[in-house]
């Protein structure tokens, strides 16, 4: 079964949002799409609208892979509104060895070139793939500023009259190992790009995959989902940290630690965008390690709502989705999309149809019996808490627990949960 309100693909795999924008009164949000199996392959562009960020409408391929320097794939990217038009950077891979036994992918992974290319749409629902793509960054040469495979996930975004970029990318350093590097770009009118600087201050991951810069509250962000970082065993993750960055010469200084964004794992490559409101809301994907019975795999987040504030970075549910749910039930269906809201003091628990969640001073959930996989970690842990006032979002094989109106966020796919619920503690059920 689809889950009701989080976006996924009407069939086969997704992986990262793309493109997220408000425009001309919808939600615009793409993603990475292979359409043909509940696999990565060739990547397109699949395009869903909303009015709300809850109830999404899907209008199929926007991108596909239309031109030599995109043959096989278009890869993560973003949307800027330049001129009423909506404009879309994206990266565009082709392949130097093609695996003879499924083209959608390389012969053994690494034999691809990336560059980085465009595509102005007039109405954010046409994208004339054969006339309006635009190559605007060809693909590096060895030892140039970037990678030439992994140099990927253009993020636009406009300050002081002046686009800026900047690209995940990986460096070779002095001791012949690569590391992340970031690089950044400006252009005065969104279709010619020019080199200004990169970030190479500090190691750790061989390449930082869809990094984003913003500001809220005063606070300059990046966000970034580092790979191959094995520091800890734990896969993958999408990390929010607070940096400065200048415009004036794209210098960038990371001034806190590489925080998860999410403490449940399972989310990667988070992509933030504005609401309507002026909010700086992100959504992000969330790996599945098997496909629903109905012939898909990997979601989409709930919107979530960065803010700083006492030197912390809180992600906390957007109120759209908070107010949807309003009619207490005493029944837990795991058919039903649900908010359960509850406080855990020391020694509670609260079990949600197999997912058991705990509080000893940490939160602690266990979902070892609605998760059968080998994929993602089973028991998981939020930092250490004074309190613990949880608002949590259950929809089909998703359960997202937003702890202390956001100081922390802790999401996880699950399997087969039961219709109990039970707890040493009062807790409330709305559905919507
Ligand atoms: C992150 C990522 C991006 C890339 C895309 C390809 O999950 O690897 O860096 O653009 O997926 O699908």
């Amino acid at each position: 079964m689809h889950p009701k309100y989080h976006l996924t693909a009407p069939k086969h795999w997704i992986n990262d949002p793309n493109g997220f924008i408000y425009y001309r009164g919808n939600y615009h949000l793409f993603y990475q799409y292979f359409p043909y199996e509940n696999r990565w392959g060739t990547m397109h562009w699949g395009h869903a609208i909303s009015k709300d960020l809850i109830n999404w409408q899907d209008l199929g391929i926007a991108l596909y892979p239309s031109k030599n320097f995109d043959a096989n794939g278009c890869f993560s990217g973003s949307s800027i509104k330049i001129d009423g038009k909506m404009y879309i950077y994206y990266t565009s891979v082709r392949y130097t060895k093609t695996n003879p036994e499924n083209i959608h992918t390389t012969l053994t992974g690494d034999e691809f070139l990336s560059s980085q290319s465009m595509i102005i749409s007039e109405d954010g629902f046409k994208f004339d793939n054969l006339n309006s793509k635009k190559m605007i960054i060809p693909v590096f040469k060895e030892g140039q500023i970037g990678h030439p495979t992994h140099t990927r996930d253009p993020k636009v975004w406009y300050h002081d009259n002046k686009y800026y970029m900047v690209l995940a990318s990986k460096y070779l350093d002095e001791t012949n190992n690569y590391n992340g590097q970031l690089l950044f770009y400006n252009s005065t009118d969104g279709k010619d790009w020019k080199y200004v600087n990169n970030y190479r201050g500090l190691k750790y991951g061989d390449m930082w995959e869809c990094p984003d810069i913003f500001n809220v509250d005063g606070q300059d962000i990046l966000i970034m989902s580092p790979e191959r970082t094995n520091k800890d065993g734990y896969p993958s993750h999408g990390r929010i940290t607070t940096i400065n960055f200048d415009h004036e010469n794209c210098k960038l200084e990371i001034t806190g630690p590489l925080n998860y964004l999410d403490y449940g794992l399972d989310l990667y490559a988070p992509q933030s965008t504005i609401d309507e409101d002026g909010r700086r809301i992100y959504v992000a994907w969330m790996r599945m390690p098997a496909p629903d019975d109905e012939n898909w795999i990997g979601l989409i987040t709930y919107p979530r709502i960065i803010t700083y504030r006492n030197n912390h970075i809180y992600s906390d549910i957007h109120p759209n989705v908070d107010n949807l749910f309003v009619s207490e039930t005493n029944d837990f269906n795991n058919e039903i999309a649900c908010k359960i809201t509850t406080k855990l003091d020391i020694g509670d628990y609260l079990n949600i149809g197999g997912y058991q969640i705990s509080f000893d001073g940490k939160l602690n959930i266990d979902r070892s019996l609605v998760y059968n996989y080998d994929a993602g970690l089973k028991q998981l842990s939020s930092p250490k808490l004074d309190k613990c006032e949880l608002k949590i979002f259950y929809d089909q094989h998703i359960i997202e627990i937003y702890i202390n109106n956001g100081e922390y966020v802790l999401s996880n796919i699950v399997y087969n949960l039961s219709n109990d619920i039970n707890s040493n503690t009062n807790f409330t059920i709305y559905k919507k």
